[in-house]
């Protein structure tokens, strides 16, 4: 693949932006040399990068974009909105018209607010939840994203040591470790702040146990400990309705981001009643919260959604895709795993602990236009038909087999 254009660029932005590309955009150890800094457009599944090149992608801009990239009525419900205007004084009444469908379809969810990003509400959730219970403590698992705050991000830059003071981790699907943390410091948990299931970086992803997500609530309810479910990455991938409807159980909060605008930048937080007057006593609000692009972006998003049924739509793409790659890898005896849920898999190889042969399949598919990602879990476009499908398959067949001449 070509990349004049793109390194270019990357040299200017690094005269003007730190680190030129920064997060986990960033150009980094282990990803394929082929892979683009810039992209200059999209539609469907497929984006071109600033050099021209075409890629066929497995990531969705890391999992904002579910539909496709400008699917049509999502652009024709934001060109619409376009016509009238995004940001005033008073929040558009497009904002009621998006609480009242969150709280239509989401089963436990009584009231909703808004904000850009999931870092966003994240963090706002745990201070609703600190300011219900009175209480200090939060608890999360090992090695889990909820963002770029401070009690949270994976970072150490600019943090002081009482960032984490009243941080607690448990290793995911250890229920006697969650519930030591609890008994051990009874009465002072505001809340348990999870993920649907454990999709961290660099390794496999672990989907809950059987019974984690029924012993989590139970011990919650226990503890009046806040169940708050971070469902910024999978929202709308597993569930049409939120992806506690996957696993079976009900959070007292839970946070949505990313598909929920397919690109247009919004997040939101739904709660039960209960905690309706401490969520109007934590202040909330941003310069461009109140974005009736975005609402309308959102609307529209979760129609499709819904009419089309597009969590189940994704995971049975996936479904086809993973157990399809799996047989690609035991062909040339590479034990790939597609681990996680099939809408948004994580590609681990048996005794690849270094990612060297995950790297060297993600090099090969990068040269032949291919978009899969060797240390983060992947996301099935709902724009990728089943010929795309297949498509990617014989690329990556391809792939492997030049990994393994090589
Ligand atoms: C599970 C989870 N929580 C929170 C966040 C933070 O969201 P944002 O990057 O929109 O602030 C992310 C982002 O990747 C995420 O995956």
């Amino acid at each position: 693949m070509k990349r004049i254009k793109s390194d270019l660029l990357f040299q200017n932005a690094n005269r003007v932006i730190p680190t030129g590309i920064y997060g986990h955009m960033a150009p980094g150890a282990g990803l394929p040399l082929d892979f683009p800094h810039f992209c200059s457009s999209g539609k469907g599944a497929r984006f071109t990068d600033v050099d021209g090149n075409e890629w066929m992608d497995f990531m969705c801009g890391f999992g904002a974009v579910l539909h496709g990239y400008r699917h049509e009525a999502i652009e024709q419900a934001v060109q619409k909105q376009r016509e009238l205007g995004s940001v005033f004084n008073q929040p558009h009444f497009l904002m009621v018209e998006l609480a009242e469908k969150l709280v239509e379809l989401i089963d436990f969810a009584d009231w909703a607010v808004f904000a850009k990003n999931g870092s966003d509400l994240t963090t706002w959730a745990i201070r609703v939840a600190r300011e219900k219970t009175g209480r200090e403590y939060i608890i999360k698992a090992k090695g889990a994203y909820h963002g770029v705050d401070a009690w949270c991000d994976p970072g150490m830059g600019g943090r002081i040591s009482s960032d984490r003071e009243f941080v607690l981790e448990f290793e995911w699907n250890n229920l006697h470790q969650l519930e030591s943390l609890l008994v051990n410091h009874s009465n002072q948990v505001a809340a348990v702040i999870l993920t649907p299931y454990h999709h961290a970086s660099f390794g496999p992803s672990e989907l809950p146990s059987v019974g984690f997500w029924k012993n989590v609530e139970m011990l919650c309810k226990q503890h009046d400990a806040a169940l708050v479910l971070d469902d910024v990455r999978c929202g709308w991938r597993l569930d049409d309705s939120g992806s506690h409807n996957y696993f079976g159980f009900c959070p007292d909060l839970a946070i949505y981001s990313k598909a929920l605008g397919n690109g247009y930048a919004i997040s939101a937080c739904v709660g039960k009643d209960k905690f309706r007057t401490s969520a109007a006593d934590v202040f909330l609000t941003g310069s461009c919260w109140n974005d009736a692009y975005a609402f309308s972006a959102a609307l529209a998003s979760l129609q499709i959604s819904r009419e089309n049924l597009v969590a189940k739509s994704v995971l049975e793409k996936g479904k086809y895709f993973c157990s399809k790659l799996e047989e690609v890898g035991q062909e040339y005896g590479i034990k790939l795993k597609m681990t996680g849920v099939p809408s948004m898999p994580y590609p681990w190889i048996e005794g690849d602990e270094d990612l060297y042969q995950i790297q060297g399949l993600c090099k090969f598919a990068a040269a032949e236009g291919l978009y899969f990602h060797p240390h983060h879990n992947w996301f099935i476009s709902n724009a990728l038909s089943y010929e795309d499908l297949d498509q990617a398959l014989f690329i990556a067949k391809k792939a492997l087999g030049k990994f393994v001449e090589q």
